[in-house]
């Protein structure tokens, strides 16, 4: 445990894991009625990676396999961490939490461990406790990583979530800094758990809202009422950037890059023309790798860290919503 004193916070290293396995628009239209042509329209997504079970491949090994790739690229080793914070809906188990396994994993023992569960917005929510945690002097280095394996939690027969989500898992290694201006200069959490019902998985059929008639998807399948959390991103993207800014005093010529939730094509493309932000500023990988949940801002950043896009000095912006509904924004000042 590092010494109480108030500190700024670096990204040491980022990482991020993929299954090799790909399932396309075209696989999705052999499964249910649906076509490439409207799943690129609607989504923009092309195809996602999913896991492969006849290969062994879980949540737990892509979530240790993005933290392993961090470590490795911040040259650091599980021991050096003081705590890691991993975020998922898609959870081996209820207890113990999948960061004390994953923890295990990288030999980071007796390093704090747990889990948050923030649905999409699980990366952004664990990056900006962990910053959090670091600044105030408690903790030298955490490990964060945003997992989920959606396609273990989507009804593959059910076209209406089956076409969006794929599996990733996208992480970093921060660490303290003397520099008290570097690290998250700026972060949201939120969340209007009222509006829980447009995205949800049941376990138990009690737990669906006494309203709704059940789909006849089995339970521990994703409930998503896509208009309403459409209608919801759409207007909330856009917010949550325009206050980051308008926080910190930036403008988007501040702003190096805009990490967004890969969500729908469409709800990324709708917040650019509104705010008026450049293309090569709004980096989008959803073609590739549909909606990943937690995985997806961090597998984002780790694809521009690795492209030299993200460079020391300069300032980005992530930001994510989702189910909850939450949502959260973080500017760090790289
Ligand atoms: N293939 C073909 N047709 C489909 C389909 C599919 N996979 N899914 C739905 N349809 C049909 C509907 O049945 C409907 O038919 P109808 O007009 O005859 O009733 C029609 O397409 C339009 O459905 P709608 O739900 O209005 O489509 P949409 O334009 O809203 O697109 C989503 C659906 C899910 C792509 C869109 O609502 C969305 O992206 N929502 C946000 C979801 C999200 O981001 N979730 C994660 C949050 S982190």
């Amino acid at each position: 445990m590092a010494k109480q004193v108030p500190c700024g916070v670096r990204i040491a290293g980022c990482g991020s894991a993929v299954p090799d396995k790909r399932l396309t628009n075209a696989d999705l239209a052999a499964m249910v009625d649906t076509s490439d042509e409207w799943i690129c329209q609607r989504t923009g997504i092309r195809e996602r990676r999913i896991l492969d079970p006849d290969k062994g491949e879980t949540q737990l090994w892509l979530a240790t396999t993005g933290l392993r790739n961090a470590l490795d690229d911040a040259g650091m080793a599980g021991s050096d961490l003081d705590l890691v914070i991993h975020a998922s809906v898609t959870s081996e188990m209820a207890c113990p939490s999948n960061a004390c396994r994953i923890a295990a994993a990288v030999d980071a023992q007796p390093a704090g461990a747990f889990d948050i569960v923030a649905a999409c917005c699980g990366f952004v929510y664990a990056m900006n406790v962990a910053d959090s945690l670091v600044r105030t002097g408690r903790y030298r280095s955490i490990g964060v990583v945003g997992c989920d394996a959606m396609t273990t939690a989507v009804d593959p027969t059910d076209r209406s979530v089956a076409i969006l989500f794929g599996d990733a898992a996208g992480a970093a290694i921060l660490v303290r800094d003397d520099d008290l201006n570097r690290g998250c200069i700026h972060q949201t959490l939120n969340a209007d758990g009222r509006t829980w019902p447009s995205l949800f998985i049941p376990r138990k059929p009690s737990d669906l809202p006494p309203d709704r008639e059940d789909s006849g998807a089995r339970m521990g399948t994703l409930r998503m009422d896509g208009r309403e959390v459409y209608k919801f991103a759409v207007g909330k993207f856009r917010e949550v950037i325009e206050d980051a800014l308008t926080a910190t005093g930036l403008g988007v010529d501040d702003i190096s890059q805009f990490v967004c939730h890969q969500s729908n094509i469409r709800i990324i493309e709708s917040a650019m023309d509104k705010i008026g932000l450049p293309p090569e500023k709004v980096y989008i990988n959803i073609d590739r790798f549909g909606n990943s949940s937690a995985g997806s801002v961090g597998l984002c950043l780790d694809q521009l860290w690795k492209a030299g896009k993200i460079n020391e000095g300069e300032t980005i912006i992530m930001v994510a919503f989702g189910g909850g509904l939450t949502w959260s924004s973080s500017v760090w000042k790289v």
